[in-house]
């Protein structure tokens, strides 16, 4: 048993998707969350920035003396996981991997389809780890720019957001079977998503699948929370900027009342 924090980090609101399948999967589990909004999107930034981030953004968490670290943002994944995971002494997820076995496992034409982040698409990173696994799956990416403002400035219903992803996903609609959104902040458009996209297409949600791997690695190196405390866990939310703003968008997909502090990097 582990009672100390899962620290989760993202460039803003999106790893909250991440934190909500958290919540329903394993309620005993503490949070420690980090959003970077000063300095969101990352996506159109120089990989070396993002570097640089991510790594403020993994020191801030290991200040709160956390057990485990998902980095549940793919764009800062792409470029930092794996230097990341090599230098720490805890477990450090990232959510590239289990939206791709995801993926293998859902398709059943062998074509998946790949939205995110302008920095995920140039790394190429899911089509690698698509291939590695299963050599025979056709990937198609594309790069969707757009969608994370929307989030961030929590327009996800707006008329503007419905135009956008239907122009942005335009040239995917009816080319594959399976659609990874792979950004976290990307399933907080999701059903105008699904509906562009068709309802026959299986849309993976990288974030969510990331839980079933936080949950196997907390048995395996028996770190997880004890179960005789109250499932109200002790959480708390840290923005680097906007703080009514994030308040208001992680309540609302949260379903719960937060506390959310301002930090400085
Ligand atoms: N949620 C991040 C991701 O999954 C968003 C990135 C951004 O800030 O552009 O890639």
């Amino acid at each position: 048993m582990d009672n100390r924090p899962i620290g989760f980090l993202d460039s803003g609101v999106g790893g909250l998707t991440v934190v909500r399948e958290l919540m329903r999967q394993l309620p005993h589990e503490e949070i420690v969350y980090i959003g970077d909004s000063a300095r969101a999107p990352y996506g159109p930034r120089p990989a070396e920035q993002i570097r640089e981030y991510t790594w403020q953004l993994v020191d801030f968490l290991l200040t709160k003396d956390v057990k485990m670290i998902v980095i549940a943002c793919n764009t800062a994944t792409a470029v930092a996981w794996e230097e990341i995971k090599e230098k720490l002494d805890i477990p450090v997820l990232g959510v590239v991997l289990p939206g791709s076995s995801a993926a293998i496992k859902t398709t059943s034409t062998d074509r998946i389809g790949v939205i995110a982040t302008p920095m995920t698409v140039r790394s190429d990173i899911y089509r690698q780890k698509i291939v590695d696994l299963a050599p025979q799956m056709q990937v198609e990416t594309l790069a969707c720019p757009k969608f994370v403002p929307l989030v961030e400035s929590n327009q996800m219903t707006s008329s503007v957001a419905k135009k956008v992803v239907y122009e942005s996903l335009s040239p995917l609609v009816g080319q594959v079977d399976t659609l990874i959104l792979g950004c976290t902040h990307y399933p907080l458009l999701r059903s105008i998503i699904q509906n562009v996209m068709g309802s026959e297409v299986k849309l993976i949600d990288s974030g969510a699948e990331t839980i079933r791997d936080v949950s196997v690695l907390l048995n395996y190196f028996q770190l997880n929370h004890s179960r005789d405390t109250v499932i109200t866990a002790d959480h708390h939310f840290y923005a680097t900027a906007g703080v009514a703003g994030f308040k208001e968008i992680a309540e609302s997909w949260l379903g719960q009342d937060l506390n959310v502090e301002h930090v400085r990097l």
